[in-house]
């Protein structure tokens, strides 16, 4: 099962990470690059190399592309996406990790892009909904909230598409309780639940 509450720690990004781990960013004038570029400092003793406040040359692999922009080091992955490189798919809601309007996959693991650092994301396969189907080429499961109208505002629904998909790709025949659980992380305020609900089983039922 696939879900932010629940498979949160792959990778050592999470949601409770990214949150405990702000709090000191933010005091800090830069924010320190990850313990791969920890260098020696006097007496040999290891400090982080910090970055920032000034915009760093960020590369990122997203829907299979590259996509390279400059951005300060503590811009989040949804500020990057949206803003410096026009992936506009994850949407910003509550911006703090709640609601799932913002999820994408990375490396094939649901997370809160608004939650996490562009920079943390170097080196990963980032997918938005985007990356899942186009307009052209619906995937099985965006037909399938069409056909069982699994929206109505439409805001929540590329966060919801990323996570059913991540949720079919790990069990293609999940129990209605599994599809509750794995879309735990992603909230509509429509209420349309139960024709999302409707939508991922009616995939399931298809063979996935
Ligand atoms: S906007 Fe990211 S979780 Fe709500
Ligand atoms: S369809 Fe409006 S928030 Fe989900």
């Amino acid at each position: 099962m696939v879900s932010k509450n629940k498979n949160p720690e792959k990778d050592g990004v999470s949601r409770r990470s990214f949150l405990q781990g702000a709090g000191a960013a933010a005091a800090a004038a830069g924010v320190a690059r990850i313990p791969e570029t920890v260098i020696a400092g006097q007496n040999g003793v290891a400090t982080p190399e910090v970055l920032g406040p000034e915009a760093e040359s960020i590369l990122l692999k997203v829907n299979g592309a590259d996509k390279k922009a400059s951005a300060p080091p503590s811009t989040t992955l949804l500020d990057f996406l949206r803003n410096d490189v026009g992936v506009t798919g994850p949407k910003r809601v509550c911006d703090r990790g709640s609601c799932g309007a913002c999820t994408v996959l990375l490396d094939g693991q649901v997370v809160d892009s608004c939650s996490m650092l562009a920079i943390d994301a170097v080196g990963k396969e980032i997918t938005t909904v985007e990356g899942i189907g186009t307009p052209d080429n619906l995937s099985r499961l965006q037909k399938a909230f069409i056909e069982k109208d699994a929206l109505q505002c439409g805001f929540c629904t590329p966060g919801m598409v990323v996570s059913c998909t991540a949720l079919l790709e790990e069990n293609p025949k999940p129990s209605r309780n599994q599809i509750r659980e794995g879309l735990s992380g992603n909230l509509c305020r429509c209420g349309t639940y139960q024709n999302i609900i409707e939508a991922v089983e009616h995939v399931s039922r298809k063979g996935g």
